[in-house]
């Protein structure tokens, strides 16, 4: 078999077989798809894409952290909150029982802060945060969510963080934000040497380009979301909507869509970020070895309070009344300090053969991977003729 002939096969396969596969619509990793056959097929011929080498890949379904089985796969922190919040995270048994954890009838995933105790000036405030127990290098990290914590004196963060010393294996900052602040925060922390690239397409506002976690008090190299509903009440009076992150060696981007503009391709679960057009935010190659800075991550979510963002930029937060000390008090200020999380699900990048279009030799592996494809391509005709 030349291999133009293999080519052919393979762009065969990955456009038309591929679609119906019992691996692809496994009901136990994408519960809530029900599409038709023709309208799978429709949508999965787009599926192959291009790394800048020419070399085809797709985005294969790695992990889905959704409904009841949401936090089997998350480790609840309780230690002090590395940024200084007024805040206890608690052990799962206690997040259970006074429901700042849990699930609403249709399985949507809840997390929050404490909203029914009333506490003296200085106290800790309840709250959760999880730490994944899979750890990721490189992803597609997609986020549907109906609200995210906001409010005056809280601070919540949707996050990825490397193993080891901080910041050695890098830390991206996807969603962030503080009291009723409307524009999401999208921010990298590393060690020295990694810079964002002001010249990249982005739609959002650069607010530093430096990475360093060490200097500047950790501001990392930060962008803000363009868009007035990526955080807070625009974004959540909008339904919420999908936070999405891809992390491979092409760099780290990041992209927000408020519920009605989430892309059709995320929805039926075949993501194609090459169709989002410019992202958000984004860390490039050019400016940060992205290889080098970032490794090991888990996926981390929290709430907390004060502390070094939220309490040191209250003052300055004219529609924030009071001190956050006193804010912190009334159980009533906590009321939309709240996760509601449709899904979170991890994409694997998979290459499919090795750099075809400048017609480098098929290697032992290529020939591995085409039989795994002509197979799934074989189980696939049989679903759908
Ligand atoms: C969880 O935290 C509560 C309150 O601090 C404590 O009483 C309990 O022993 C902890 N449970 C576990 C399993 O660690
Ligand atoms: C940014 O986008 C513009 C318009 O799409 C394009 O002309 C330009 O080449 C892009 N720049 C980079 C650095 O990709
Ligand atoms: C990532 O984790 C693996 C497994 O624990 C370890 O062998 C490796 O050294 C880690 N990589 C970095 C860069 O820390
Ligand atoms: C909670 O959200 C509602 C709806 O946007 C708003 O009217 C209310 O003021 C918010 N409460 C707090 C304490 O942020
Ligand atoms: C406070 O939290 C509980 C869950 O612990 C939630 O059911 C309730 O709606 C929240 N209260 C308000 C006023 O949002």
């Amino acid at each position: 078999m030349n291999s133009n002939l293999l080519r052919y096969l393979l762009v065969l396969l990955a456009c038309h077989a591929v679609p119906g596969s019992a691996f692809f619509q496994s009901p136990s990793l994408f519960s809530r798809s029900s599409h038709r056959p023709s309208a799978i097929v429709h949508e999965r011929r787009n599926l192959l894409n291009t790394n800048a080498d020419g070399t085809p890949f797709l985005w294969l379904p790695q992990d889905e952290y959704s409904g009841t089985t949401f936090f089997d796969r998350f480790q609840f922190y309780t230690d002090s909150d590395p940024t200084k919040g007024t805040v206890t995270y608690v052990n799962a048994t206690t997040a259970f029982a006074s429901r700042l954890a849990y699930f609403g009838d249709d399985g949507t995933v809840f997390m929050q802060g404490d909203n029914t105790t009333w506490l003296p000036q200085g106290t800790n405030r309840n709250s959760v945060r999880i730490t994944s127990n899979t750890v990721y290098n490189t992803g597609l990290f997609i986020l549907d969510l109906n609200k995210a914590p906001w409010g005056c004196a809280v601070w919540p963060a949707f996050w990825t963080l490397g193993t080891g010393d901080w910041p050695t294996n890098g830390e991206i900052d996807v969603l962030e934000g503080v009291h009723d602040n409307e524009h999401n925060q999208v921010a990298f922390h590393t060690l020295d040497g990694c810079y964002l690239t002001p010249t990249v397409n982005i739609s959002g506002q650069v607010v530093g380009t430096n990475c360093d976690a060490n200097i500047n008090d950790n501001a990392g190299c930060a962008v803000t979301d363009w868009s007035r509903a990526s955080y807070g009440p625009y974004f959540e009076s909008q339904g919420g909507g999908v936070f999405a992150m891809k992390w491979d060696e092409n760099g780290i981007s990041v992209w927000s869509f408020f519920r009605a503009a989430i892309p059709q391709d995320i929805i039926s679960g075949s993501p194609d970020p090459s169709k989002w057009g410019i992202p958000s935010a984004a860390l490039d190659p050019a400016g940060c070895d992205i290889g080098k800075y970032f490794a090991n991550h888990s996926i981390i979510f929290d709430i907390t309070f004060c502390g070094d963002w939220a309490g040191n930029s209250y003052a300055t937060t004219p529609s924030c009344p009071g001190t956050c000390p006193e804010r912190l008090m009334d159980p009533n200020n906590f009321v939309n300090a709240t996760w509601s999380i449709n899904s979170l699900k991890v994409y694997r990048k998979q290459l499919l053969i090795g750099k075809i279009t400048n017609g480098s030799p098929i290697t032992q592996l290529d020939w591995v991977m085409l039989s795994t494809w002509i197979l799934v391509g074989v189980t696939t005709l049989a679903t759908l003729y």
